[in-house]
Parts: C-alpha cells; structure tokens; sequence
C-alpha cells in the first residue's frame, strides 16, 4: 500500500522535475527579445519605446469643469514642480523658465528679457485656460519643440489647481471660462 503510494508521489515529483528542465533547456536555447513596438497598433495609444507623442493621444480633458472647484491652495504646494524653472511672483526673475505673474490671459512668450525658442513665439495668441491646460498636459506636444523641458502634469486635478494658482498670479485674474 505505502510502496504504491511512494510510486505515486515520485512519478508527480518525476514529472515536475522534468517540467522544470524543459523551461531551463527552452530558456537557454531561444533568447526571449523585448518587441521594439507594439505589433498590434491600437488607435491613440503610443507604440511602446517610442517618446514621440506626435499623433499619439490628443484628448485631453477639457479643464473648465474642474476649475470651479480647484483649490488655489493646492496648486501653491503643486507649483514645487516648476519652481526649479519658474518664479510666479511680481517683478520674479527669469530663470531656466520665464517669470509667470500675468500669464493666464496674456500674450504668449510675452514676459520681457526672456529668450523664448522660436516655436513658442510662432504659436502666437494669449493663454487661453484651456491652451493652458493642453500645454501642462504635455508641453511638447501643444509646443513642439518648446524649451520647457517638463514632462507634463498627466493628473487633470493637478492641473487644475496649478492654473486656479496662476490665474491668482496677476493683476487682475481673468474670468473664469
Ligand atoms: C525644467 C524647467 C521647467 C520646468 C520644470 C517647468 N517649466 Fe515652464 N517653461 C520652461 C521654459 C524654458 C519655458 C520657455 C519655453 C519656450 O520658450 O519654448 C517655459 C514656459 C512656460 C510657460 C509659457 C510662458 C509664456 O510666457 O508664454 C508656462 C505657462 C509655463 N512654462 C508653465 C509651467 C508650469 C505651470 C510648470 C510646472 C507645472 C512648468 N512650467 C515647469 C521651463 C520649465
């Protein structure tokens, strides 16, 4: 009876043993290489190791729904992220980034003594809430070729307090949209 039993248990253990060898032998013949991109395209996702983002994803959440409710407060804590490049106060110096006092609603690359690329200054038109929006989203895909060398605010939440913030950062705040 335990002779059978003992059969048994080592004919399971046999075969997972054998199992194992096999994935071992298989491993070490076929190196498994990582796709380049991906082999099914899926309409607006980006292919993988690609950073482009031309063509890639363009829907972003329009931001006057959230505005309402974005929380000025918040977005100072949030500004951390840009205080490496940017003031926000009156008279505040350019650094890698220009001075942000009176952005929201003002002409584009419009604050003075600073050396903006030329794609920014050939987007033209003022700071529209919603042109804010798209350019924190993803800068270098609303400015190709932008100088601002930020990767982007993905959370709509995050970029909603960041501009209730600005939109304080002025003379006169403008209107909400
Ligand atoms: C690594 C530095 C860097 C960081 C971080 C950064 N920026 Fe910028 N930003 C720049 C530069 C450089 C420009 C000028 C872009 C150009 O000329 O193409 C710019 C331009 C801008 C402009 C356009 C200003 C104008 O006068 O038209 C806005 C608005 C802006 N940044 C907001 C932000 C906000 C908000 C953050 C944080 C969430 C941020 N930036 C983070 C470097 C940075």
């Amino acid at each position: 009876m335990s002779l059978e039993l003992n059969k048994i248990a080592g004919a399971v253990l046999m075969s997972g043993m054998v199992a194992m060898a096999a994935g071992f032998i298989a491993r070490a013949l076929v190196h498994p290489v990582p796709l380049a991109e991906n082999v099914y395209k899926v309409a607006g996702v980006p292919a993988a190791g690609t950073k482009d983002t031309k063509g890639g994803p363009a829907a972003i959440e329009p931001i006057a729904p959230l505005l309402a409710a974005a929380k000025a407060e918040e977005g100072e804590k949030k500004v951390k992220a840009c205080a490496a490049c940017h003031t926000f106060d009156k008279g505040g110096a350019n650094r890698v980034g220009p001075n942000l006092w009176n952005t929201i609603g003002e002409k584009k690359a419009g604050h003075s003594g600073f050396a903006y690329s030329k794609q920014m200054v050939e987007k033209g038109g003022e700071w529209t809430y919603e042109e804010l929006n798209q350019f924190l989203a993803n800068p270098k895909a609303f400015v190709p070729g932008t100088k601002m060398a930020f990767a982007g605010l993905s959370k709509p939440q995050d970029r909603a307090d960041v501009i209730a913030y600005m939109r304080g950062r002025a003379d006169s705040p403008k209107p909400l949209p």
